[in-house]
Order: structure tokens, then sequence, then C-alpha cells
């Protein structure tokens, strides 16, 4: 068991989806526990390009939490712990247009909650274990992703040739079942781009933690009411999300070079002004 000065820290964080259970190779597993519960999994630390790097797989290693049961409380908070301040977030999605194949990478700049039960807030007035009352806060969700975290998520998929979309919009469905033909003829028609489970209420937690935080949408099939064969299913993503994971990492690693080492952009003044009842957020 590690004390408190033998935790070891970083700075940057990275959350991955389906398919990507592993980041680095030379690593210190780190277990957390937080007022919420444990975390999908150990938080794994190492470094990139000689900056410290925490990845925590969304799933599970073996991928044994579905979507809407994963603890994103304690995730976020066992990130912002170890030292975590920005956070990229690759996640599998479906893509809503037919010009958005497998095998896209977006990078978001805004989403859609069509999620119905998961807790999406640190700020409910429910006491911590510990005894702490959180206050009602309201964080601004106006522009859900980090300005720099999207550049250099940006810049990096161009380094590598990989062109990639430059925003649209990721509506995040509870699942685990995918969408009708309906709901995703109605999705297109609202002018969304593509469709996810996980999305949220990740990056609203994030905020709510003063986090940097970017999403990183690589695209595994058409959705149900792009393409008229059978429709998506779980065996598909997994397949073409593994058939991309190579580039996908290569595109993390030169991400996370990227990322300014001093923040300058407004995430980490998402709760400046605001009372939130706790003492200090964790890794103050
Ligand atoms: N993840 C990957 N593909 C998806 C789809 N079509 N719908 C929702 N989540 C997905």
């Amino acid at each position: 068991q590690l004390t408190e000065h033998q935790t070891p820290q970083a700075p940057l964080g990275v959350i991955g989806g389906s398919g990507l259970y592993a980041l680095l190779d030379d690593v210190t597993e780190v277990s957390v526990d937080t007022p919420y519960g444990p975390p999908s999994d150990s938080l794994f630390l190492g470094e990139v390009a000689g900056r410290r790097v925490a990845f925590l797989p969304r799933h599970g290693r073996g991928h044994t939490l579905a979507p809407h049961r994963i603890n994103y409380r304690a995730n976020l908070w066992a990130l912002r712990s170890l030292g975590v301040r920005q956070v990229l977030a690759p996640c599998a999605v479906g893509g809503l247009r037919p010009e958005y194949g497998p095998g896209t990478l977006l990078v978001p700049d805004q989403f859609v909650d069509r999620t119905s039960d998961r807790p999406q807030t640190y700020y409910d007035g429910v006491p911590l274990p510990g005894g702490e009352v959180p206050g009602v806060v309201h964080v601004s969700m106006a522009d859900p992703y980090c300005p720099a975290g999207r550049r250099a998520a940006l810049a990096a998929a161009r380094d590598t040739a990989w062109e990639p979309v430059d925003g649209g919009t990721l509506v995040v469905i509870e699942g685990p079942r995918f969408s009708t033909r309906a709901e995703s003829r109605w999705f297109t028609a609202s002018g969304w781009s593509v469709v996810g489970m996980t999305g949220h209420p990740e990056a609203v937690l994030a905020r709510e933690l003063a986090l940097c935080y970017t999403s990183l949408a690589l695209v595994t099939d058409l959705d149900a009411g792009v393409e008229s064969g059978a429709g998506v299913t779980h065996t598909e993503v997994l397949e073409v999300f593994a058939r991309n994971v190579d580039r996908l990492r290569t595109v993390l690693f030169k991400a996370l070079e990227q990322l300014p080492v001093t923040r300058d952009c407004p995430c980490g003044h998402a709760l400046d002004g605001l009372t939130t009842g706790f003492a200090g957020l964790p890794g103050d």
C-alpha cells in the first residue's frame, strides 16, 4: 500500500474506450478509492515524451462495465486526485452521415445528452461519507470541450496524416442497446454528427472538477439510420476499433506531447466564484 506521498502523480490523463484497455508500456498500477466508490479499474501511470500520464480503462480492463454502469464520478475524481488536470477521452461512435464512415476521427465541439439514468453532478447537496456537504453548483456547459485539448488532438491527427473532422455534435444515448433506425434518422435530421454511449456525463463531471476534457470520437460504424444493412453490432464496433487502435494510440501520444504545460484555457476557472462546499477538490 502506497502512502499519499509515495503515490505517483500525473498532470495528464487518458480515459480509454472500447478496445483501448492499455496505453503505456512501463506503468505503475495505482488503485484509488473515492467518496463515490471505486473507479472502473486501477489507474496506470507512465510517461509519454517525458510527461507523466495516467491511464484509466473506462469499461475496466476486461470490458466488464456497460456504459450506463460506469462510475463516471469516481473515474474523474480518481484522476484528479492523482494530479490530472487535462484529460483526453477517446471513444467509439457511430457515424450519422454517410461521409463519416468507419475509420473517421471526429473531434466534437458539442454534445447532446440523451442518457436517462446517470448521476451527472458532484454538487447535489448530498453529504459525502466523510461528512462534507457539497453545495449546489451550476457550471457552464456552453462549450463543453477544452479548446487547447481540441487543438492538440486535431494537430496530432493531421501530423499522422489522419485528416480529422474538426467539430460536430456527439449525441450520447443511454444504451447499452444501439438506436432504432427512426431514432438514428432523427439524430441525423437534427444535425448531429456521431452517436456514442459514454461522452455524457464524463464531459460534465470533468468540467465540475475544473479539468480540461477533450473527446476523440473514432467512428466504428454507420449508425442504423444511415446504413441499409442489418444494423450495427458490438462485434463490428470492436473489430473496427481494433483495426484503428494503433494509429489512435499514435495520435494520443502526439496530442499528449502537444498539450500545454501551463493551462491558459477557461477550463481551470470553471468553478471561479462558485461555492462548491468542498474544502478542496481532490488533488489540490
Ligand atoms: N458506439 C459505437 N458505435 C455506436 C453506435 N452506432 N451507437 C452508439 N454507440 C456506438
